[in-house]
């Protein structure tokens, strides 16, 4: 089954938007399997965020996805890492659409919310470099 890894960051838990985002994805029928509030290490965010190392912006993202606790998820379901980055929203909440989470909750490119893993594979790694194996829980349904 597909799994994506889904992270709310800084400003979403310090504007107390936990509840409000993963209702989303609960609502929507995505199975939550591995849940964390923390704060990462450096060394942990500059491996999560490597892709970018050259950017500008790097240094500025590394200080602040590490300033406070982060909500570390990972989601399963169809086509999850998709329609994940669908419910998520283009990277600048100002060009996300209403109806997606930074379009409906955010406003700014260095503070948009949450992350969510741009690909299946990206989500293999990520979700392998965020949580240990039996951290995850496999479950279905028994209601
Ligand atoms: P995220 O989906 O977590 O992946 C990379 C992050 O880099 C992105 O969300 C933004 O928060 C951040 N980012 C991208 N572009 C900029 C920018 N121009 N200035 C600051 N942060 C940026």
């Amino acid at each position: 089954m597909e799994r994506t890894f889904l992270a709310i960051k800084p400003d979403g838990v310090q504007r107390g938007l936990v509840g409000e985002i993963i209702g989303r994805f609960e609502a929507k029928g995505f199975k939550l399997v591995g849940m964390k509030l923390m704060t990462a290490s450096r060394e942990l965010a500059e491996q999560h965020y490597g892709v970018h190392k050259e950017r500008p912006f790097f240094a500025g993202l590394v200080d602040f996805i590490t300033s406070g606790p982060i909500v570390a998820m990972v989601w399963e379901g169809d086509g999850v890492v998709a329609s994940a980055r669908k419910m998520i929203g283009a990277t600048n909440p100002l060009n996300s659409e209403p109806g997606t989470i930074r379009g409906d909750l955010a406003v700014n490119v260095g503070r948009n919310i949450i992350h969510g893993s741009d690909a299946v594979e990206t989500a293999q790694q990520e979700i392998s470099l965020w949580f240990k194996e039996e951290e995850l829980s496999a479950w279905t349904p028994s209601l």
